[in-house]
């Protein structure tokens, strides 16, 4: 089947489907107990991440069990730190763990230089799954937006409010955007290489966006997010790009008008009618069920997944959560999701 044939392009491309084309954030996870299994064989999270073989197998076992419209190439944001040649390892049960960047210094030692030769597993991983993924899926690539990377870069951790990053980008403003330059040329190329090798979708995920005050949320997500969107449509004007600006509320409109984004993805708390009448004239939309519903299950989660498909389903619309599936979440919820989407 040919890209623009795909039900996910088609909602991309602003066409509304009788059933909208479905996939869900963190698809491949530790929910899964297959995941698990495979996980079990790598020696950690990164190197799992650089592994071709694994990753290629976990990015699979989501469309063999429920049959998603699209696939999400398996690897993490924080590859991009990887390659730039700061220290990340991910500690089982806490997460993240990065030595901090908080100086000018500290980003002067980093270089965008080796980036592409550094994620060359990926690119293979993306290879390998255009051969292998059945034909009428899509398959997304993505990267972290610049200030939630950076975020994690300054911070050295997950589960902070960003209070590091957040006074450095407010004390110096200068020396912080030589960070956030960095990323952007290392993001940019990044993504549009895994174009070349066969991504169909990007979706850049800026899940502390909504951490920022106005001018800075100016400054820092939408800015650097519109420079990424024109610096891969110099070499792929029609790649269809999703941006996540999560917690940005009120700001979504103006996020998509000013970067130029395809669609966006809401979080569990964007109104349904306000999106529909507000945010899909402008772009095409995907959300966003609560993960925690997904725990849930029982009509709680029947009655959700049916609204959102009521209030976004008569424009362009995917179906997917509002942010990442959590491991507790019982893999049957999934299977039940997919039905009620799929169902007439
Ligand atoms: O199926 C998919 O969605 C593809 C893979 C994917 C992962 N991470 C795998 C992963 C994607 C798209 C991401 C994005 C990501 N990574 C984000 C943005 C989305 C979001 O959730 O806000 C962020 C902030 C990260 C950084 C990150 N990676 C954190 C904070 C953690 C620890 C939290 C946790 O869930 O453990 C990770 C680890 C991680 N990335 C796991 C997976 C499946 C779990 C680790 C494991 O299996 O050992």
């Amino acid at each position: 089947m040919k890209t623009e044939e795909k039900s996910l392009i088609r909602a991309l491309r602003g066409e509304p489907l009788k059933t909208p084309p479905i996939w869900l954030m963190r698809q491949a996870g530790r929910y899964l107990p297959e995941y698990r299994e495979t996980r079990k064989t790598a020696k950690n999270f990164l190197n799992f991440c650089y592994s071709p073989d694994l990753a290629v197998e976990v990015t699979l076992q989501p469309i063999r069990r429920y049959d998603f419209d699209a696939s999400i190439m398996f690897s993490d944001i924080l590859v991009i730190p990887d390659a730039l040649g700061q220290t990340v390892a991910f500690r089982e049960g806490e997460g993240p763990v990065l030595d901090p960047v908080r100086t000018i210094e500290a980003v002067q030692e980093l270089t965008s230089d080796g980036v592409l030769d550094h994620l060359e597993p990926v690119f293979e991983i993306i290879r390998r799954l255009r051969i292998e993924l059945p034909q009428d899926k899509t398959l997304i690539g993505f990267a972290g937006a610049p200030w939630t990377v950076a975020l994690y870069m300054i911070e050295g951790r997950g589960g902070t409010e960003g209070e590091i990053a957040r006074r450095w980008a407010y004390q110096s403003p200068e020396s912080f955007s030589k960070l956030i330059d960095l990323l952007v040329d290392a993001t940019t190329k990044y993504l549009i290489t895994q174009v070349e090798n066969g991504v169909e979708v990007i979706q850049l995920f800026d899940s502390w966006s909504g951490l920022l005050a106005e001018i800075p949320f100016q400054q820092w997500v939408i800015e650097p997010t519109r420079r990424i969107v024109e610096g891969v449509r110099k070499y792929h004007p029609d790649v269809p790009i999703i941006g996540f600006p999560k917690g940005s509320g009120l700001r979504i409109p103006e996020f998509v008008q000013q970067t130029g984004v395809t669609g966006v993805s809401l979080d569990a708390n964007a109104p349904l009618e306000w999106a529909r009448d507000t945010v899909q004239p402008l772009a095409t939309v995907q959300g966003n069920l609560d993960n925690q519903l997904l725990v849930a299950g029982g009509d709680a989660l029947d009655q959700a997944v049916l609204r959102i498909k009521d209030i976004l389903g008569k424009g362009p619309f995917i179906f997917n959560l509002g942010h990442g599936i959590v491991p507790m979440t019982p893999p049957e919820n999934v299977a039940r999701v997919v039905e009620l989407v799929r169902q007439s």
